[in-house]
């Protein structure tokens, strides 16, 4: 049936939600965007294609995407203005702060953004929003690594152009393998929509009280920094470094991974809904292989995380937890490979989560949905009559 369930009448104050956009089934492994397989996606589409598919719920036809991407074309331009703010923060600023701060800002530019009710105004918001991140995104890295700031080329591709924009240099000797390319288009894809996880959950609650797409989106940034979610992919390569340098023995950190006392965990492992393979993390396993191989990256930190995974697999405290490789255990060694900082890994979860939040949060407002408010237990004092001071 795809996974529709029935949810009891009360759940509109559990923070959960009915939704026609993703569908995981965590015990089989399964994802889907709009029903069909993240395997088929990731295989036969480009990662335009599929923010189109998340956020209209169809496949486009072909003068659809053309229309669709020259609708974003044309919102290309981010105001010089918000140059003034990116120069506002330190170089050593991590992205995601920087992102989440210009991605608010974007409303102080365009705000008939804000209160948009019908699906054109919605539309409007959407391309622009579309159009803006890869630019910011570009920005942000660029920033940091002290180049000067450019739109890249609206004759690429939308992926293309954001890698432009990422790596193109002054003296002009800008050139990419169509290898690297596809690779970052299959990354985007694996990450674009994941139901409602804990970033999604944000877009759609504070979308929810009317605060406008940018803000929602903004807010959705900040959650997805956090190492426990879209953070780990920077916390792993971090991992598999530090495994690395202190001699390469995972099984001295599977060791640790398992101290209650100590609070490291093994990053990129465990999930809360996938008690089974997380059918990403096999589908970038294999593609790091092949984007590594095909570029003739020998990463000493590749061979560590699959010796890692090995020996989870056969470790019974992870087995018992159902602790398998998620989305972030090899996502970044495939940046790597393809040249992206560490510090952008996480702003490149952003850049492929941005169709889902986007999906997620047009839904929300075409359904009418009312505020979010989810209830609590409460588990505080009962009544008590006040102390004065002197009786304290
Ligand atoms: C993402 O929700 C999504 O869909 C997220 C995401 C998406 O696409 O949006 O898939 C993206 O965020 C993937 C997850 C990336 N985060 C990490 O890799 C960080 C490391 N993972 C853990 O922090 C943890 O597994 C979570 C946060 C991912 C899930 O946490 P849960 O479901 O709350 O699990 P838990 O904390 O209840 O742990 C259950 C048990 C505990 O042991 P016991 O108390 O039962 O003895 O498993 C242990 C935990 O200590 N455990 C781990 C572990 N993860 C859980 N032990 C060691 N290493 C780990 N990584």
């Amino acid at each position: 049936t795809g996974g529709i369930t029935t949810l009891d009448p009360g759940y509109k104050n559990t923070g959960s939600c009915e939704s026609a956009i993703t569908f995981l089934d965590g015990e089989k492994g399964i994802l889907r965007y709009r029903g069909y397989s993240i395997e088929e996606l990731a295989d036969k589409a480009d990662f335009l294609e599929v923010a189109y598919l998340l956020i209209f719920g169809e496949l486009p036809t072909k003068g659809q995407l053309e229309k669709f991407h020259n609708d974003i074309k044309a919102q290309s331009h981010v105001d010089e203005d918000v140059k003034k703010i990116l120069d506002g923060f330190p170089k050593s600023a991590h992205p995601m702060g920087v992102l989440s701060s210009l991605t608010s800002a974007l409303v102080a530019f365009n705000p008939s953004s804000v209160n948009v009710d019908s699906e054109e105004e919605m539309y409007n918001a959407i391309v622009k929003v579309l159009a803006k991140f890869p630019v910011l995104t570009a920005w942000a890295y660029r920033k940091r690594a002290g180049l000067p700031l450019d739109y890249g080329d609206n004759s690429l591709g939308y992926v293309e152009n954001f890698h432009k924009m990422m790596f193109n240099r002054p003296n002009g000797n800008y050139s990419v393998d169509e290898k690297v390319t596809n690779a970052l288009d299959k990354l985007l894809i694996l990450h674009a929509d994941h139901e409602q996880n804990c970033s999604t959950s944000t877009v759609r609650i504070v979308g929810s009280s009317h605060a406008g797409l940018f803000v929602s989106l903004s807010a959705g940034i900040n959650a997805l920094w956090g190492p426990l979610h879209g953070g780990a992919n920077q916390a792993v390569v971090e991992m598999l470094e530090a495994i690395k340098e202190d001699g390469g023995d995972t099984h001295k950190f599977m060791e640790k991974a398992k101290d209650k006392e100590d609070p490291f965990r093994l990053m990129g492992f465990g999930h809360r809904v996938y008690k089974n393979f997380d059918p990403r993390a096999k589908i970038i396993k294999k593609a790091a292989d092949e984007v590594l191989s095909s570029l003739g990256i020998e990463d000493p930190v590749l061979d560590i995380a699959k010796g890692l995974e090995k020996e989870a697999l056969e470790d019974s405290y992870f087995v018992d937890r159902k602790l398998y490789p998620n989305v972030d255990f090899y996502s970044g060694i495939i940046y790597r490979a393809l040249g992206i900082p560490v510090e952008m890994f996480t702003p490149m979860f952003a850049l492929g989560r941005l169709p889902g939040w986007i999906a997620q949060w047009r839904e929300m407002r075409l359904r009418k949905e009312p505020i979010g408010r989810p209830r609590q237990v409460y588990i505080g004092e009962t009544h008590r009559d006040f102390k004065s001071i002197e009786k304290r």
